[in-house]
């Protein structure tokens, strides 16, 4: 389903904006950074509010200083990301449109974050191949989120980069349930499932998934933990 058709019940948005407007109220450079995308014409793919405020969270919880992000778009996400970050911390995000690069630089700049941001263009799988062959050091959380249909090279990438503890976690996985067609021709299910399985016979990861529902529609996380 194309964002534009994706079906929002109204009970779903209520709740978010419900919870949205309390936990996560509205703040200036994050509804600049939606304004300046939807100007610029990128699609509103980025994670929600709520989501965001998720993602920061568990950036917390993780006592992340280092944050990988496969999938920049207009850096709504990475925004909520460097917030997290302790003083010296550094989230490295990869994007493959130089536009959607470009907007999120002035995103970020706005939202006064830029210098804890490494903004890397190009195809992730290069970008990670030349992140992997410098020796970097690994990171305490890898979001996913970008070209599905790569996820499965991405979790092995994640892998590659991570350390014990390490916190990976995967958006778009449940896209309004078609996750679960087996027989899909989807490359995007096809993907997911993929990583998905590969996951669940990985020794080195202990994986859950959860589904949401709110304004950006019914989908869901996978997330991991490198238990060594
Ligand atoms: N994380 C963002 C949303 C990312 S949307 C947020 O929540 O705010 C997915 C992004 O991945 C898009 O900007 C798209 O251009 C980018 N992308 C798609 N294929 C890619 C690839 N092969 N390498 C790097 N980025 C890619
Ligand atoms: C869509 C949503 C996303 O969060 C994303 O990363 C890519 C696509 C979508 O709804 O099409
Ligand atoms: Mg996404």
């Amino acid at each position: 389903m194309a964002p534009r058709e994706r079906e929002v019940k109204k009970i779903w948005r209520d709740v978010d904006g419900y919870f949205g407007d309390l936990l996560a109220p509205s703040d200036e450079a994050l509804d600049a950074a939606l304004r300046a995308n939807k100007k610029a014409g990128l699609p509103a793919i980025d994670v929600s509010r709520v989501q965001g405020k998720f993602l920061h969270l568990l950036a917390r919880i993780a006592g992340a200083r280092r944050i990988l992000e496969i999938g920049t778009l207009g850096g709504y996400s990475t925004i909520c990301f460097a917030r997290a970050l302790p003083t010296g911390g550094r989230i490295v995000t990869l994007e493959v449109d130089p536009r959607h690069a470009e907007v999120a630089r002035e995103n970020l700049r706005n939202a006064k974050v830029l210098g804890r941001v490494d903004l890397r263009m190009g195809r992730a799988l290069d970008s990670l191949a030349k992140l992997a062959a410098k020796g970097a050091e690994p990171f305490d959380l890898i979001f996913i989120d970008a070209d599905k249909e790569n996820n499965p090279a991405y979790f092995e990438w994640a892998l590659k980069l991570s350390r014990t503890g390490t916190v990976i976690v995967v958006d778009n996985v449940v896209r309004d349930g078609r996750v679960v067609e087996e027989k899909s021709r989807d490359a995007e299910v096809i993907g997911t499932r993929r990583m998905t399985e590969m996951i669940a016979t990985e020794p080195r990861v202990s994986a859950a998934a959860l589904q949401t529902v709110g304004t950006k529609g019914y989908d869901g996380f996978v997330m991991a933990v490198v238990v060594r």
